[in-house]
């Protein structure tokens, strides 16, 4: 084990045994968790998120949970799969083994579960012991940004979901790249600030790795340090398996709300406009976070503002105020384009004006978005418009 590992081990060892509170709030329905879970496992919850796929998540699924502390989620996916499903966690600390495991049974009488469905098994995210292509599942909660290597932990969650399986993980990422005084910093390693990727970065590992049809569940801001924009990102993402049936499908028409698409594989589409798609395109097409996007067909399809799929979300008139509000696109295209022109690239803060803000906090375009503010201060009130006519830069 390398120093800072060691260091983040000794830190959730002590963490685990002392109940102290760390990271990040989350949005759990403590309630429901309290009928099941004990207490000795909800006090160390160190989690940036709640791993939202566990919402889809169908009985007699496999669930892996990579750093499952206490188990908190791990208990949690264990009552969602029933007791025919199977979860697996995994943690390099033997104190949060410890506790999960003393819990696992507990929890198996509270479901009135015949004996647990949970395995936990010490091991490391980058070296997972775990079989190849075992996994419906995985998730994970504020760990990743706490290994060293984490291009070798995506190439292994990769190799253990099965074709067909996806992700869910909530972690931290960081507005620009983290420098490198902070990062010999152990403290703020183990506190999950140090070790966090810019979302470019975590998402280009992701899509490396192999995994699709990465898309923002859910963001929100952690910490400002220096200057450096700290979130919790909840992303999700699929390892798809090779066709079997031929598709009908020849042709993707964009509905909207983006005028322009990039999407993983690199093919380009303009709002309305049929385009040629091979098989392993249309199947990327058809995952959900990217089907309502489009109208796929065996036909050129052209659509148009009288469609009522037609999906466009146009700029409101009035002044621009820039209040220091900047725009992530996270998912699920590469690049994408509004109808005020902005240009979004995967993981790259764009900044925008109040006019651009109201645009994209719409139904439409929200999900797409993780919004940060990087104003120190209060903006005055002045208006300033980027253009004589008054439009949108
Ligand atoms: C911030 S805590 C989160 C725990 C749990 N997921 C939760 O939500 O409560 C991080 C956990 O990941 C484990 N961990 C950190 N780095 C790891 C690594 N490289 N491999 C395996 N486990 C790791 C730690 O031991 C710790 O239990």
């Amino acid at each position: 084990m390398d120093e800072i590992t060691q260091k983040v081990s000794d830190r959730y060892a002590k963490a685990a045994s002392t109940g102290e509170q760390m990271c990040c709030p989350t949005s759990y329905d403590m309630a429901n968790l309290q009928s099941f879970i004990p207490e000795e496992v909800l006090k160390i919850s160190y989690g940036c998120g709640t791993p939202a796929g566990l919402k889809s998540v169908a009985q007699g699924e496999t669930v892996l949970d990579i750093g499952s502390g206490g188990g908190i989620d791990c208990f949690e996916a264990s009552r969602l799969v029933g007791p025919t499903g199977h979860v697996i966690g995994i943690d390099m600390t033997d104190t949060m083994l410890e506790i999960a495991q003393r819990n696992a049974p507990i929890v198996a009488a509270n479901l009135g579960y015949p004996s647990s469905n949970i395995e936990f098994r010490k091991g490391m995210a980058d070296a997972m012991p775990v079989e190849k292509g075992a996994i419906d599942l995985i998730i994970s909660n504020c760990v990743i940004n706490l290994a060293p290597d984490k291009r070798k932990v995506f190439q292994e969650m990769f190799r253990v979901a099965k074709p067909g399986g996806r992700f869910t993980i909530s972690d931290i990422v960081a507005d620009q790249p983290v420098p490198q005084y902070l990062i010999h910093d152990s403290e703020k390693w183990g506190d999950c600030l140090s070790g966090a990727l810019t979302l470019t970065d975590y998402i280009a590992g992701l899509t490396e790795a192999g995994f699709l049809g990465l898309h923002l569940i859910t963001s929100s801001p952690w910490q400002v340090i220096d200057g450096i924009h700290f979130f919790s990102v909840t992303l999700t993402g699929y390892k798809i398996p090779a066709a079997t049936t031929v598709s009908t499908v020849r042709y993707a028409t964009l509905r909207g709300p983006f005028s322009r698409v990039v999407d993983e594989l690199g093919t380009t589409y303009f709002r309305g406009v049929p385009q040629p798609i091979t098989q392993n395109v249309a199947t990327l097409l058809s995952l959900a976070p990217l089907a309502e996007h489009f109208v796929l067909s065996p036909d050129q399809l052209c659509l148009d503002q009288a469609d009522s799929r037609w999906t466009a979300v146009y700029p409101t008139k009035g002044p621009c105020l820039w209040q220091g509000h900047f725009a992530l696109l996270a998912g699920p295209f590469v690049e994408a384009t509004d109808d005020d022109h902005h240009l979004y690239r995967r993981g790259e803060p764009v900044e925008v004006c109040n006019r651009t803000l109201t645009v994209l906090e719409t139904a439409a375009y929200a999900p797409h978005f993780a919004i940060i503010n990087r104003a120190t201060q209060r903006m005055s009130e002045e208006t300033d418009s980027c253009a004589p006519d008054g439009s949108c830069c």
